[in-house]
């Protein structure tokens, strides 16, 4: 068996915000928001991982720190063995052709102003990847022809807002792939669009995912899209990852009492069957002024004395299992 290196890896990755107050005095301490706060994966060539997690668990601040969008407070992520945040301006642009990122929202995405022929083939003209305007029409039809919009020429000449949600982040899709890249980070890529077309979307960046070759980072805060596009699962809460592991694995036998919560509301499509609903009680705080111990402690079922001592690293507890978690041997203990 060969082990393949990763295509990224991140390590104890931070981005802290500065908390802004009205009047700061000489003396008083500058205050953080933790948004990522220690973070640490890595992802194989041709995996889908899949990052969930709370509103305001630090998913978005995460992959655009990753990718320099925004400056990191400390750490590292080394594409393909090269250091990001030290990479000089020249190989900064290839690894930001190298690694698309496909928002949330298309319609902010897209200029309204440009014809989806100009929107897919911006980049190709940016990154001189076309000698000419008839290479570039044809890349641009064969990307679009990709994402299933066809007929290709008809789609190529109209504006955003001539399209569907669902149509908008196909074009958002091509524009990213027409660039052949190796990783692609998805940040809620369905979660704006009608229930009925999540799925055509997610059917086709899998096929895309296959027909590619790509390396899939996906975010959500739905875990029963995790299943369904990810291999691998990696469950955050307040800037931390507290458990990651194969997504069959996770879901089927969750470690920590964050995953347990969350899974136990993942809605079950067959109405005659049941499961517990574990409460999660409040709401996740902001990441300021955090407790001592374990961050997730004042709102964890399972919480204990030793909870408060110090914050639970993330360990590997198994060939493929990382859990942060003082309490999971004893559980483990008690269960068996
Ligand atoms: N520019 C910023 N300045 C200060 N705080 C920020 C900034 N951007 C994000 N934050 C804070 O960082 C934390 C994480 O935010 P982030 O948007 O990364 O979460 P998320 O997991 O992507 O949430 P959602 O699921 O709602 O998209 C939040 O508490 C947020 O208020
Ligand atoms: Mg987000």
């Amino acid at each position: 068996m060969t082990v393949s290196a990763p295509i990224i890896k991140v390590e104890n990755l931070k981005k802290w915000f500065p908390v802004r107050t009205g009047i700061r005095s000489f003396f008083s301490e500058q205050r953080w928001v933790k948004a990522v706060d220690g973070v640490f994966f890595d992802v194989k060539p041709g995996d889908s991982l899949v990052i969930a997690g709370e509103s305001g668990s630090g998913k978005t601040t995460l992959v655009r720190t990753m990718l320099r969008l925004i400056e990191p407070t400390a750490g590292s992520v080394n594409f393909e063995g090269e250091a990001v945040f030290t990479m000089i301006p020249d190989d900064l642009r290839l690894f930001r052709r190298r690694v698309q990122l496909i928002f949330q929202n298309p319609f902010e995405a897209l200029d309204p102003r440009h014809t989806v022929k100009d929107l897919v083939g911006e980049g190709l003209v940016i990154h001189e990847m076309v000698s000419d305007e008839e290479e570039l029409m044809k890349r641009v039809l064969n990307a679009l022809e990709d994402v299933r919009l066809i007929p290709a020429e008809d789609f190529s000449r109209r504006f955003p807002h001539e399209l569907s949600g669902g149509q908008l982040q196909r074009v958002a899709i091509a524009r990213s792939l027409i660039l052949e890249p190796k990783l692609v980070i998805a940040d809620e890529p369905v979660s704006m669009l009608d229930a009925s077309i999540r799925t055509e979307i997610m059917n086709l960046m899998t096929d895309l995912q296959k027909e590619h070759n790509l390396t899939y980072i996906f975010i959500t805060h739905d875990l029963a899209q995790a299943r369904y596009i990810g291999n691998w699962l990696i469950i955050m809460y307040l800037g931390k990852v507290m458990e990651m592991g194969p997504v069959e694995d996770v879901l089927q036998d969750p470690i920590h009492p964050y995953t347990q919560a969350l899974i136990s509301h993942i809605p079950i499509p067959d109405p005659t069957e049941e499961r517990d609903r574990i409460d999660i009680p409040g709401e996740t705080p902001t990441p300021i002024d955090l407790p001592p111990g374990c961050r997730f402690r004042p709102r964890c079922q399972a919480v204990d004395e030793y909870c408060t001592d110090d914050e639970p690293e993330l360990q590997q507890i198994g060939p493929n299992r990382w859990v942060a978690c003082h309490g999971w041997e004893a559980r483990k203990e008690k269960k068996h």
